[in-house]
């Protein structure tokens, strides 16, 4: 084999002339030998552009391709076929659940959705009126953790598996409350006889009836959107878990973390985002200025670019094929027809391919969402609740891993030593 075909890299330290050859393997290269090679000089990689921050099995994503894979299973498979509770065995145990697993899963999760009267008599009826569900569900998801003290006991498996259900059971019903709450609305309490997504909806929209009869057409798209949003590998909110997590925090504190990090509109906050940006827009006559503030830096397109995708990303186009089903029992969002004409004007404009940014799942889910009656401020909040189980995946993956604590280097820029200067003399 000639030298240029070997998978190594070559690094060379040209102030001592020592190099050292890495293997390249499974497209990365062991950052170790660097250190060994030239201690005290640091990778300069800030928002981790280059950076793999671990080895994770989970989930495979190629932005260049626009592919995404739950533990070798396509996206697109899984939101035809699978459902979310199934899609969260999936994830975190690496298999497909057999009828008996699937069984026993759903009984489990099904069976912990109740959460502690003292949540919602004291805690969530604590926060003011107008307080965001998103604020309420981080403080409350953190606020578990003092209702599971055992949680702590990081290192034992059915401990682990205990905390993890009970994250994946109790996230739909704290979201609720916090929606409820904040409308003035009486607290629904779970029904296990519904699924997963049904029970969510139910405990949203339910008034004085019986029993909550969702429509089928949009449990299945809120189940749908749900697997969409299960895991995206390495992203802000999951490298959070991963990294409160290294500290050995318990899994309601490190996933609290995770939530915090979803809230921002740069990620899990940019389906709000997109909402309130269509909206001023307002009609198609806008659109050319609005690309053009955008392009003269003004603002973003929201829902636009993603970090890894560099494609069209898959997640958008499946959501966008559910959105007519959706509008079929809603009627038509009225911005629908502004985003569509948004897409395909900035799909054909230079500064948009140059840089290759595409929709990114923000852009039409929050189009969705709002035909189903959600408050725009209860966006991120179903992207958290999709999101758990790809957070609590990693979570486990990091603790299997014997991960390290993580704790990154920084290059130094700042003053050299000095003296303390006392106040009278500044
Ligand atoms: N609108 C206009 N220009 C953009 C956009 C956008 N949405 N996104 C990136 N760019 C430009 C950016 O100005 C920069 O241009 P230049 O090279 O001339 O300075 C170039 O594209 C690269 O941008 P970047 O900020 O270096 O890219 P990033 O990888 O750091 O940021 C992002 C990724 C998702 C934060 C960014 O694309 C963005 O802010 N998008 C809008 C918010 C959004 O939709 N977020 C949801 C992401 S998907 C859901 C999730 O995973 O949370």
């Amino acid at each position: 084999m000639s030298d240029t075909a070997r998978e190594t890299v070559t690094i060379t330290d040209n102030r001592t002339g020592k190099s050292v050859e890495v293997p390249i393997k499974d497209g990365g290269v062991d950052a170790k030998e660097w250190g060994k090679l030239m201690p005290g000089v640091w990778f300069l990689d800030p928002g981790f552009s280059v950076t793999a921050s671990t080895e994770s099995t989970i989930t495979d994503l190629d932005g260049l391709n626009g592919i995404l894979r739950y533990r070798g299973y396509p996206i697109e498979q899984l939101a035809e076929s699978s459902t979310f509770l199934e899609v969260c065995y999936l994830l975190l145990n690496g298999e497909l659940p057999n009828q008996k697993q699937s069984d026993d899963w759903v009984h489990d999760v099904t069976y912990h959705t109740f959460i502690h009267e003292n949540m919602r008599k004291r805690f969530m009826e604590g926060f003011h009126h107008d307080a965001h569900p998103m604020g309420m569900l981080v403080s409350a998801i953190a606020a578990l953790s003092t209702f599971y003290p055992e949680a702590k006991d990081i290192d034992d498996p059915d401990n682990r598996y205990k905390q993890i259900n009970r994250l994946i059971s109790k996230t739909p019903t704290l979201a609720a409350m916090a929606y409820r709450s904040s409308i003035g609305m009486p607290f629904v309490y779970p029904d296990n006889e519904l699924s997963y997504s049904e029970n969510f909806l139910s405990m949203m929209w339910k008034v004085a009836e019986p029993t909550y009869e969702p429509d089928p057409v949009l449990s299945k798209a809120l189940d749908v959107l749900l697997i969409l949003h299960a895991d995206h590998e390495q992203n802000c909110s999951t490298t959070t878990m991963r990294v409160v997590g290294s500290s050995h925090a318990d899994p309601y504190s490190s996933a609290a973390a995770a939530t915090a990090a979803l809230y921002g509109p740069r990620h899990g906050g940019a389906n709000e985002q997109v909402i309130h940006m269509l909206r001023d827009i307002g009609s198609y006559d806008n659109i050319p200025a609005f690309i053009d503030s955008v392009k003269a830096g003004e603002g973003r397109l929201m829902g636009f670019g993603h970090r890894v995708y560099k494609a069209y990303d898959p997640r958008a186009r499946i959501v966008k094929g559910h959105a007519d089903k959706v509008f079929e029992v809603t009627g038509k969002n009225p911005l629908l027809d502004i985003a569509l004409k948004l897409e395909e004007i900035a799909l054909e404009d230079e500064y948009f391919k140059s840089r290759n940014l595409y929709p990114n799942v923000d852009f039409y889910t929050g189009l969705i969402y709002q035909a189903m009656e959600f408050p725009m401020n209860m966006f991120t909040v179903l992207f958290s609740i999709g999101r758990m189980p790809g957070w609590l995946s990693h979570w486990q993956e990091a603790l299997e891993q014997g991960s390290r604590i993580s704790r990154p280097r920084q290059v130094y820029t700042g003053e050299g030593a000095r003296d303390y200067v006392p106040m009278s003399e500044r």
